[in-house]
């Protein structure tokens, strides 16, 4: 099977799953929030974090399907992660996925519980999927890392206190590995703690799988950064579907402004 196969295939698993998540009529007063959380979970993106999930829990062994629920919950947190990042207080951007964003169709304060309640959602549909409880409480565990002050939330804070002052190519090194290297060392190590069939004698394999899956996922973290940085100069608005040169408005310092194109 080729790359673009294989790619398609998680595809077709992961965007029917999202679908389905939110973007059913509830009937019930709460309609206005889940159509908030459906439009940007569904609004497209190129998934690259639940593939990952698929891919790694392939690669030690299990079929991808069961990592499904994994799968999404990572995407639903890096849904909300991008709802908040577009908000007037953090990036003021009024594009994304190629559609105007949440906070600009639904509000600032929908667009605040949006995000908050995707999540909590990320959450829960780790926690109350079909796997083993050992890897359910491994994954929510891996999740949370990524989330909080080692993770998104750190990077983002780290990233708009430097706003206007430059940073030394070691703190955006930091603040990237946080804000962007993270979640995507998550994904992979998700994928490995999801084909966790649980049992002792497994253990010791299993934590060696998610430690390489967490060097892979940072890596890849960097180069994606550095791409991100690079397409806010080089790329045009309908090819990236979100706006170009707001790191430059906002006197960020990213990999372009240190190094340059040819850096
Ligand atoms: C954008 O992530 C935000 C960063 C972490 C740089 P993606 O480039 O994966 O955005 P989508 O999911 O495809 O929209
Ligand atoms: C945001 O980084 C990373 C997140 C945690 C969402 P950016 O601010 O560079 O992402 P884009 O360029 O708006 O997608
Ligand atoms: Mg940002
Ligand atoms: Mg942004
Ligand atoms: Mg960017």
């Amino acid at each position: 099977m080729t790359y673009r196969e294989r790619y398609d295939r998680y595809l077709a698993l992961i965007e029917p799953a999202l679908k389905r998540s939110f973007g059913v009529e509830r009937g019930f007063d709460f309609d206005g929030l889940l159509d908030a959380m459906d439009y940007s979970l569904t609004a497209g993106g190129k998934r690259i974090r639940p593939v990952l999930t698929l891919e790694f829990a392939r690669l030690k062994g299990r079929e991808a399907e069961k990592a499904l629920p994994v799968a999404c919950a990572v995407e639903m947190l890096h849904t909300y992660s991008l709802i908040h990042d577009d908000l007037p207080c953090m990036d003021n951007d009024d594009l994304r996925r190629g559609k105007p964003t949440n906070h600009k169709v639904f509000g600032e304060s929908t667009a605040v519980l949006a995000g908050d309640a995707l999540q909590a959602e990320a959450f829960g549909a780790i926690l109350r999927c079909g796997l083993p409880v050992e890897a359910r409480a491994k994954c929510a565990e891996i999740l949370a890392g990524a989330a909080g002050v080692d993770g998104i939330c750190g990077g983002q804070f780290m990233d708009l206190s430097a706003e206007g002052h430059a940073l030394t190519s070691d703190e955006l090194s930091s603040l990237q590995a946080r804000k962007t290297g993270a979640l995507l060392s998550a994904a992979c190590m998700l994928g490995a703690a999801a084909a966790d069939l649980g049992g002792p004698a497994a253990a010791g394999a299993d934590q060696a799988a998610i430690d390489v899956a967490s060097r892979y996922g940072a890596q890849l973290g960097s180069a994606f950064q550095i791409r991100d940085d690079m397409l806010d100069v080089l790329s045009t608005v309908g090819e990236l579907g979100k706006p170009i040169g707001s790191d430059k408005r906002d006197g960020k310092t990213t990999f372009m402004s240190l190094y340059g194109e040819g850096g």
